[in-house]
């Protein structure tokens, strides 16, 4: 394996220092986890195919004009992002009722929402993530009013994107979430997308069927998981090269 720098690892990945200053190189594992780590497993090929279609989404993301930090997929397994500073908060779009909103506020799952709601979470694995507000967010200089104001803009054009493009394929995006980054060019600061968008962090559901697509297969205990991640990429047609036999194929692979 890599002899590089390790700078973090998470629950399912890890960033090493990138091969240039402001770069760093994201390692999608097959590690799962579910409710702050009381629940932990593999899902065999999940980082191949999440690291896939973390690639496809972002890539389109950046072409119409949200910015990401995504550079390039480097192999298998990884890919080559900007380094940046991520705002510590889990920003949730929801769609449908679901998961905890559905708990919270006794709304059935798959009740469809009046419009798009977003909530913002506190990324703090000690403390549960708690949901926080805005008056939280900015009391607590966690980030400004202007990069709220940022960050609300670009979940909802990435929703309006995302469910476009999964309704496409035959797939309802229930709910999904994203993490933000500052990234400082030339003195000034930009908000991006950072992180990943894959299975493990959005709820999908088949448009005809209402199978679930994601990992709520895992969290649930529903079986299947690595079959639903392929189905997803297969959908998008970007199954890995030579298909899912392929996804513990070597790391270096292109
Ligand atoms: P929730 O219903 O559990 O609040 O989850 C909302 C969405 O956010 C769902 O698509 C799963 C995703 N999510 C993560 O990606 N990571 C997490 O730690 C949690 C709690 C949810
Ligand atoms: N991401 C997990 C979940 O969605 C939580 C965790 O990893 O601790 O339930």
């Amino acid at each position: 394996m890599s002899r590089r720098k390790q700078i973090y690892e998470g629950k399912a990945k890890i960033l090493y220092e990138g091969p240039e200053p402001g770069t760093l190189v994201q390692y999608f594992k097959d590690d799962a986890t579910a409710f702050n780590n009381q629940k932990k497993g593999t899902v065999t090929g999940k980082g191949v195919i999440n690291n896939r279609i973390s690639e496809y989404i972002m890539t389109q993301l950046n072409e119409i004009g949200v910015p990401t930090h995504f550079i390039r997929r480097l192999n298998m397994r990884e890919q080559l992002i900007k380094e940046v500073e991520i705002v510590p908060l889990e920003v949730v779009v929801r769609n449908v009722a679901a998961g905890s909103l559905s708990t919270r506020l006794g709304i059935p799952e798959g009740t469809q929402l009046p419009r798009s709601i977003v909530e913002f979470f506190y990324k703090a694995d000690e403390l549960n993530d708690p949901m926080v507000t805005e008056e939280h967010i900015t009391a607590f200089g966690w980030a400004t009013p202007q990069d709220i104001d940022d960050i609300m803009a670009l979940a909802l054009r990435v929703n309006d994107f995302l469910v476009g493009l999964f309704l496409g394929v035959g797939i309802r995006l229930v709910d999904f979430k994203m993490e933000f980054g500052r990234l400082w060019q030339n003195d000034e600061m930009r908000i991006v997308l950072a992180d990943e968008i894959s299975p493990d962090s959005c709820r999908l559901w088949d448009v005809r069927t209402n199978e679930k697509l994601d990992k709520d297969r895992f969290r649930r205990d529903l079986g299947g998981t690595a079959e639903a991640y392929q189905e997803v990429a297969r959908r998008l047609g970007i199954l890995p090269e030579g298909g899912p036999r392929d996804m513990k194929g070597p790391e270096t692979m292109q």
